[in-house]
């Protein structure tokens, strides 16, 4: 039997549990599979953690310094575990430096400096491996970047929030209301530590661009993503959309057309029978459109302990094997691309418009007038009366650009008393 390969711990939560629970429950076939030993040597933890029992149960020692890993000749493989940016970048930075690979899970420093640290990596001449920062328990990265290494990507979809899933489904299949579906989702564990970037959509923008970057080789900046929650949605449109055949999710798309990128994040109405509505509570899924395979999706836990750790010792095992075959310090994804933003007027799709109008004649000669004048097209238009004096009127627009769109709302505040409640964009031809 080989030597071990040793792994430092930077974090011991909920996933660097995960990791120590996966290398022992798995430990056969995972030494069967490297040809040795892979153990966690040493976990970083602040000094008031209370982590001596799980020590004790994993053979581990507890360190309060980042040197006690980093300069420990026997550690090959650093894992960080803690999220949030810093101290996470700094460490994993310095641990590169010292000639660690890396493996982390950690989406929001990845989306934010991966580019940073891929090129200090690839420097360094070491592996950085990240699979557990998107949909943690679908091996979605690696797919991309192996399996679909020959295919040409056009489309990424991803219901890649659980927290804003789980909200979604309960708000449709039992009309539970927004504060107590976010409520219900934090009590189970998988909403951020600050649910904003749940609920806001930048946990789904991370992704995003971290799947821009293995689908299209592009990177492309968290300001470059267009980013809508699901925050004050209402049950009503939710119902609404439901009547007129559609799913609301919360979608992150990354779309390439004529070389050039969109990515975004939003509410979107999804057809009843695409794939992606029947992706339910917290679960997560990615959906990938390409000219060699077609249409695939990718389906699985996004978040949790064991499926989160699962992805880190896959990515642990391929470190090893490339240190074994002596072939470290590729990047996870070696596709790169000039990065190329759609403009607006090339960003095409249908639209949800909700509005309330004074329940008069002649407001809805109003609204046609507008969306004849933009030159775009009404596919379905449902009115009901909310009050005596109002009426809610809920309209599936043809395909239009974004620039449209834009001056269709802005018609609507110049030129009517009309109220735009709400607009998403819908799936679809
Ligand atoms: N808060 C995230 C979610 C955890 O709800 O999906 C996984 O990134």
């Amino acid at each position: 039997m080989e030597k071990p390969v040793k792994v430092g711990l930077l974090g011991l939560g909920v996933v660097g549990t995960g990791v120590l629970e996966i290398l022992a429950d798995h430990q056969e076939k995972i030494e069967k599979s490297i040809g040795c030993p892979l153990t966690v040597a040493k976990a970083l933890v602040r000094p008031t953690e209370d982590k001596e029992n799980l020590a004790k149960k994993y053979n581990l020692q507890l360190v309060h310094e980042l040197t006690d890993i980093i300069e420990d000749p026997e550690i090959d493989i650093v894992v960080e575990v803690m999220g949030r940016i810093e101290p996470a970048k700094t460490f994993i930075s310095e641990a590169l430096k010292a000639g660690k690979h890396v493996v982390t899970a950690n989406k929001d420093l990845l989306a934010q400096h991966g580019s940073e640290l891929a090129s200090l990596a690839h420097e360094q001449k070491r592996n950085l491996y990240y699979e557990a920062s998107v949909a943690g328990g679908i091996p979605i990265l690696r797919t991309i970047a192996n399996s679909l290494a020959a295919d040409d990507i056009q489309e990424v979809l991803g219901i890649v929030n659980g927290t804003t899933n789980y909200m979604l489904t309960k708000m449709v299949t039992e009309q539970m209301d927004y504060d107590t579906a976010l409520k219900q989702a934090q009590e189970l564990g998988f909403a951020e530590s600050d649910p904003t970037n749940d609920v806001d959509g930048i946990d789904a923008a991370y992704k995003m661009v971290i799947l821009s970057k293995f689908a299209f080789g592009m990177t492309i900046t968290m300001d470059q993503v267009k980013v809508k929650g699901i925050r004050g949605l209402s049950g009503k449109d939710v119902t609404a959309a439901d009547q007129l055949g559609y799913t609301v999710k919360l979608i992150g798309s990354t779309v390439k057309k004529n070389g050039s990128i969109a990515a975004e994040v939003g509410p979107v109405l999804v057809p009843s029978d695409h794939p992606l509505a029947s992706i339910h509570n917290e679960f997560n899924a990615v959906f990938v459109k390409s000219s060699g395979i077609g249409e695939s999706m990718y389906y699985g836990p996004g978040a949790g302990s064991r499926p989160t750790a699962t992805s880190i010792v896959a990515d642990l095992m391929t470190i090893v094997n490339k240190i074994q075959l002596g072939t470290i310090g590729h990047r996870f994804s070696e596709y790169t691309q000039p990065t190329q933003l759609t403009p607006p007027e090339e960003i095409v799709s249908k639209y949800f418009l909700s509005l309330k109008m004074p329940d008069e004649t002649g407001q809805f000669l109003q609204l046609a007038e507008i969306m004849a004048n933009a030159g775009a097209g009404l596919e379905q238009v449902v009115q009901e009366k909310a009050t005596v004096e109002n009426a809610r009127v809920v309209v599936i627009t043809h395909k239009m650009s974004e620039t449209t769109m834009s001056q269709i709302q802005k018609d609507i505040a110049e030129k009517t008393n009309f109220e735009l409640l709400s607009t998403m964009k819908v799936m679809g031809e």
